[in-house]
């Protein structure tokens, strides 16, 4: 046996000696190798829900810090949850601190009144710390699955909405809900205090964080056109978080879940070329050989802190668990949690 396969028979035994002391959460964008250990596999919004349900004891998170951190808001106190690599994190999520978002408020602030006008949304690839803020200021948490039902929740409650970290999501939402582009405007953080229009802040709808994912901002239009050009009747299936040029140009946009579906709901035969994380895109290639699927880019577009993630972590957090050590869990703090918790909740409640 090579030591790698000896590695994944301890993972197995270990495993099953568990039994239900623990429920692993596997993201699509993990590598195959542990993926195959994942008992529930899942988008952030199915995976959230699932975190929410679960009485498991112990839940190791397979994917990046803001979903282990969303896991352990929404599980009860004596619940354990565990992130294998502690540095898996997600560089959008680092786009806005706390502190960043506090001075955008006091900004805004100086405005209009926004507790009165303005519904703040995080997209939950958000440090906990937002999502407090959000339940603070009466808003929401949102993810790629359910980014147009939160928007129109949103600007029911207030006739404005902060959107942020990715500014991505939330315009290629806007856009298929119709709202002009003399409505939005970009916040940019990196700007001095008073170098975010004024008048623009006063007459915008939306305010869009000017934030992405360092992944999905490499598909491009050219890489469709190439695809279109020499795959007659391809179709092209992005990701919200591509931009807004990729979004109008592709045949879907969905999240990872939806794009999944998508494809396994498409008839034999159906040629796709798709614009999101490469580890998902190999899998539905092995899951469906009777669909011809291309990534989009030429460029190897892959989320190196989901790839973090590998066997030997894995191993290291289970052997943690059956022996009373635990190693690298995640724990929001307490002043953070409740305001948090009620963020996604009021997100689940409408999912
Ligand atoms: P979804 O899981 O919501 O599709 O989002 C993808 C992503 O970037 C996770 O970080
Ligand atoms: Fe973050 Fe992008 Fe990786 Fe998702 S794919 S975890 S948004 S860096």
């Amino acid at each position: 046996d090579t030591p790698e396969s000896e590695l994944i028979a301890q993972i197995k035994q270990l495993r099953a000696d568990l039994g239900d002391q623990v429920l692993i959460l596997g993201h699509h964008y993990q590598r195959e190798e542990v993926f195959a250990f994942a008992d529930i596999t899942g988008d952030s919004l199915k995976l959230s829900q699932k975190a929410a349900e679960t009485d498991a004891p112990n839940i190791i998170f397979c994917g990046v810090h803001f979903m282990a951190e969303t896991a352990d808001i929404l599980t009860a106190p004596h619940q354990v949850v565990l992130l294998p690599d502690l540095a898996a994190g997600c560089s959008m999520a680092d786009m806005a601190d706390d502190e960043q978002v506090n001075r955008c408020w006091r900004e805004l602030s100086e405005v209009i009144n926004p507790d009165e006008c303005v519904t703040p949304v995080t997209y939950i690839n958000s440090t906990a710390a937002l999502k407090s803020f959000c339940g603070e200021h009466g808003g929401i948490v949102c993810t790629s699955g359910n980014a147009r039902k939160i928007l129109e929740w949103s600007w029911a409650q207030r006739e404005k909405i902060l959107f942020f970290p990715d500014q991505h999501l939330g315009e290629n939402t806007a856009v298929t809900m119709g709202i002009p582009d003399d409505q939005m405007i970009i916040w940019d953080p990196a700007l001095p205090m008073g170098g975010n229009s004024r008048d623009a802040i006063e007459h915008a709808r939306l305010i869009l964080w000017k934030g992405f994912c360092s992944v999905h901002q490499l598909f491009k239009t050219e890489h469709a056109d190439t695809m279109r050009r020499n795959h007659d009747g391809i179709e092209i299936l992005a990701h919200p978080e591509c931009s807004r040029a990729v979004c109008e140009t592709a045949d879907f946009v969905g999240s990872t879940e939806m794009i999944i579906k998508h494809v396994a709901e498409a008839p034999a035969g159906s040629k796709f070329a798709i614009a999101t994380e490469l580890n998902l895109v190999n899998r539905l290639r092995l899951q469906f050989p009777d669909k011809p699927i291309w990534f989009l880019s030429p460029m190897v577009c892959m989320c190196s802190t989901m790839f973090r993630t590998d066997p030997q972590h894995l191993y290291a957090a289970l052997l943690s668990i059956r022996d009373g050590n635990i190693t690298h869990q995640i724990i929001v703090p307490d002043n953070q949690k409740r305001l948090a918790k009620l963020a996604l909740e009021r997100m689940l409640s409408l999912a």
